[in-house]
Formats: C-alpha cells, structure tokens, sequence
C-alpha cells in the first residue's frame, strides 16, 4: 500500500498521515517546520548530556501563532524525548518599537507593526503552558537571563523582533556568565536575515556579527548540519537556523567521564545529535 500511496500521493502524504514524530519532523511538514527542528535538537541535547527539561524562548510575539505553535510542538517532543520544556515570549505587546536609523530597516517596518492586540487574551490562550513577558526587551532581558538555571538550560531561541535594536537586546540572553545555564550548543532560528534587503550592516545580521566580535567564547554560526540527509534539500528555513556555541561549557572543554566507545556505539548515542 506504501509504494502506491507514495506513487500516487507523494512520499509527503504518506509521512504526513502515517509517519512516526521524527519522521514528520524530518519531512517538515509539522506546523512551524523551522520551531520543531530547533526544538527537537534542543530536546535531544539536552537529553544527551542528560537533562529532562530545557528552556525555550521566542523573541517577538506578536498575536500568539509561534508561540502557540511552541506550545502545542513542546508536546510531542516530550512525548517523543521525556524532555520537558519552560517556554517564554518576549514582546512590547504594543507592535515595534521606533526604528533608529537604517541598521532597524526603517524601509521595511514602521513602529506598531505588528501589534499583540489582546494580551490578556493571548494570556488565557496560552493557559499557563507559556509564560508572556511584556515590555520592550531591553528592560525585560537581565530579568530573565540572571535566572536562568542549569536545572532547564536555554536550548532553543528564535527571534523574530526583525530589528537590529530588539535582536542585540534579544542576544543578551547569552550574557549570563555561567555557561552551564546553556546547553553546550543551543539552537537558533533568525526570522530576518534572508530577504533582499537584509545585510551584516544592517538588523539581525548586524547583531550576530557584533555579538560575535565582543563573545569569541559564544560565537553563534550557521547550523552546519542542514539540510543533512533531509527530505527535502532545499526547505528556505534552513538558511535561518543558526547555532550558538558554548565554547566555555565545561562539556566542550574536558571529554565525558564514560568507558571508551567502539565507532557502532558512538553512533548509537549520539543517534539525534
Ligand atoms: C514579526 S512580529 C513576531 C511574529 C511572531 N513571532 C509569529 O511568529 O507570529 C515581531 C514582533 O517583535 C516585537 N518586538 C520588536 N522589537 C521589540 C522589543 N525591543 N521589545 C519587545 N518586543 C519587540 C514586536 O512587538 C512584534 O510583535
């Protein structure tokens, strides 16, 4: 029956309607394809160096779809891994704030784009399984990564604030100095950093290369491993996935303690990675 669905209705359809979490995952056709990935890999890292709860956030809410999408994704992950997930978003609730110069991209966004509407609403929607930080991410930032902890390391971020001054606020979430409140790699999804306007003088890129110059030890890159034996070689997301190194994590400094491994049990635990 496999290969005349698949004959008839594509390989997709067939994952679509009877594959298994990863297999729909790696097809990307879960809803915020982009979001799951991160997710997951945070999810697999994090069990990997044997946590059962990781934090994720998104920067730049708006009326709720990435976070509620968030919410409903951290289910299956943990269904699928055990690991749980706390999960914040970060928003004005009031739309963007004034654009200051060209590096905001004043031709593509005016301040109130993008406005949450009602917060409270939103609130009620999430029904606790988010928490909603209102304010501009400047103020809110240091709150939240002074409390961070090691108990549910960050592990997946995405921002979405589409410009340069929210993104460098956003990226304080990696100021916090002790590196163990991170995973040792922690997934990012960059909503802006791939249209024609967009530039390393400009918005998110700006921020990624100056958080790269002042943090040499938290360097954030390209995620490297997509599209890796995907489906689809060419889904446009993965040009927007990125990977924040914790190259001042223990982990990424001196070898687990465990026995020596043959090459076929290496790749059994590092399955996911
Ligand atoms: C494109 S929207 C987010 C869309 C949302 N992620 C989604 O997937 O549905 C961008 C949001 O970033 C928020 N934003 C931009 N700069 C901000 C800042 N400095 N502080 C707080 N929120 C900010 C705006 O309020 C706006 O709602």
């Amino acid at each position: 029956m496999k290969k005349l669905w698949t004959r008839l209705l594509g390989h997709h359809s067939w994952i679509r309607r009877f594959g298994t979490f990863r297999e729909r995952e790696q097809a990307g056709v879960l809803n915020r394809p982009n979001y799951a990935y991160g997710m997951l890999r945070a999810a697999d890292t994090a069990k990997y160096f044997g946590h059962s709860e990781v934090t994720v956030c998104e920067f730049g809410v708006a009326t709720g779809y990435g976070l509620t999408a968030m919410t409903e994704l951290a289910e299956l992950i943990t269904a699928e891994t055990g690991v749980k997930f706390r999960i914040y978003g970060f928003d004005t609730g009031a739309g963007l704030p004034p654009p200051n110069g060209h590096a905001d991209h004043p031709e593509l966004w005016n301040p109130g784009d993008f406005s949450m509407g009602d917060v409270d609403g939103l609130r009620k929607r999430l029904s606790g399984k988010a928490e909603l930080i209102i304010g501009d991410i400047n103020d809110t930032i240091d709150g939240f990564t002074n409390k961070l902890t090691e108990k549910a390391p960050l592990g997946f971020v995405s921002i979405d604030v589409d410009i340069y001054s929210g993104t460098v606020s956003s990226l304080r979430a990696l100021h916090n100095v002790k590196p163990q409140v991170y995973l040792p790699a922690v997934s990012f999804y960059f909503d802006d950093v791939n249209s024609y306007f967009n530039n390393f003088a400009c918005g998110e890129l700006k921020a990624i290369h100056e958080h790269n110059a002042a943090r040499p030890l938290r360097p954030i890159d390209q995620d490297r491993s997509l599209p890796g034996r995907r489906l689809d070689a060419a889904q446009a997301w993965y040009a927007n996935m990125y990977v924040c190194h914790l190259l001042d994590h223990p982990t990424r400094n001196v070898p687990r303690k465990r026995e020596a491994v043959s090459l076929e049990d290496h790749m059994k635990l590092a399955a996911n990675l």
